[in-house]
């Protein structure tokens, strides 16, 4: 039976948020700056992206656990969860620190969380919608009571500073939420899916067990993001309203019901013809492009930090995302708390 005509399970007990927290690095790269590097501008970047500026993490030996770790602090500092409370914790990432171990036990680490399961999730700009429906299952389980999901990457770190069709695009930074159980809020619904032959469209060409680094792999400049933009494009308009039509269909979900759409932030254009296409003003939808960017697993629980103090107990919230693969999900759930949080 198809996932479309499935229907929802209704849990007792629901996964719900009940805290968020961010962080980007404090270096900005804006589209003057950019502009100096390559051959673009800030109105090319600006009207085909709504790109203004993002953030980039500069230091010798910092990795993307850096700001994982950052946002987990302040995370726990937030919702008075002290380390040992703590789980699980998943991190979505497609730029770990390492191969292995993964950046999910550096975090722990980093944060003082000891002897807990963590893991890393890889579905690049969709990782945090993944990272999130295998998190829910473990509390509607009623296993695990404290789950940190994390979305971080550092895409400066794979992006060739010398392709304007792909420098322009990304940032760094980090989100991470708290899942706890509820009765009354949290996720309702979730959708994951994939496609691996739209890999030639957008990957990594060297660095893995099938090309592994060599001289002539960094010569060739193979271990940056390749991307044929329009391909994706077409596939990302196309499949984050498709997402999100399918939560809204099986959920008995209206325009006029949503409170608020929290789409990956990839490329305005793509954002603004999802919510046409699921009939919302942009007035509920999360934006936080202009001054982030592309920044992967954490374009959604930034979007969640920003807009906190706007959500209300009980909103309902639609998540949707796209990446590479391709992979494609969404979340459907309601929001557990007013800001500040009671
Ligand atoms: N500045 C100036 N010109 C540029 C730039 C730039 N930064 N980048 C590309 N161009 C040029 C191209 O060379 C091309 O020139 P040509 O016509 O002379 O060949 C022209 O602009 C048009 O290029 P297109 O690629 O057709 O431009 P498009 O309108 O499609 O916009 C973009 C490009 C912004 C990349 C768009 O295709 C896009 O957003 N694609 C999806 C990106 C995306 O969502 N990626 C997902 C990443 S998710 C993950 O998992 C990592």
């Amino acid at each position: 039976m198809s996932q479309t005509r499935r229907a929802v399970r209704k849990s007792p007990i629901r996964a719900a948020i009940t805290g968020v927290f961010g962080y980007v690095p404090p270096d900005l790269l804006t589209n003057d700056a950019l502009a100096a590097m390559v051959d673009t501008s800030d109105e090319w970047i600006t009207e085909r992206t709504g790109i203004k500026e993002r953030h980039i993490l500069k230091g010798k030996g910092l990795g993307t656990s850096h700001m994982g770790a950052h946002a987990v602090r302040g995370l726990l500092s937030k919702t008075a969860t002290a380390p040992g409370d703590v789980e699980l914790l998943i991190c979505a990432t497609t730029t770990p620190d390492f191969v292995f171990p993964s950046t999910a036990n550096l975090i722990c680490d980093m944060c003082g969380i000891r002897a807990i399961g963590s893991f890393d999730v890889q579905a690049a700009c969709s990782g945090f919608v993944y990272a999130l429906t295998i998190a829910s299952q473990f509390i509607e389980t009623g296993k695990y009571r404290k789950i940190v999901v994390v979305g971080a990457d550092k895409m400066s770190a794979i992006i060739d500073y010398t392709d304007r069709a792909t420098c322009v695009l990304f940032g760094d930074g980090a989100g991470a939420v708290l899942l706890e159980p509820s009765k009354k809020f949290g996720i309702v619904d979730t959708i994951i899916r994939s496609d691996g032959a739209g890999m030639p469209h957008l990957h990594q060409k060297a660095g893995g067990s099938r090309m592994p680094p060599t001289a002539e792999t960094v010569a060739k400049r193979l271990h940056y993001v390749h991307q044929e933009g329009a391909a994706v494009y077409k596939f990302a308009v196309a499949r984050m309203a498709e997402v999100a039509n399918e939560l809204m269909k099986r959920n008995h979900l209206t325009s006029d019901t949503i409170d608020w759409l929290v789409p990956h932030q990839a490329n305005r254009r793509i954002i603004e013809a999802t919510a046409e296409r699921m009939k919302l003003p942009l007035e509920r939808v999360m934006i936080t492009i202009q001054k982030y960017g592309n920044t992967t697993a954490a374009t959604i629980p930034l979007c969640l930090w920003e807009y906190e103090n706007k959500l209300k107990a009980g909103d309902r919230l639609v998540l949707a995302a796209f990446g590479g693969g391709f992979t494609w999900g969404g979340v459907y759930l309601t929001w557990a708390y007013n800001s500040p949080r009671e």
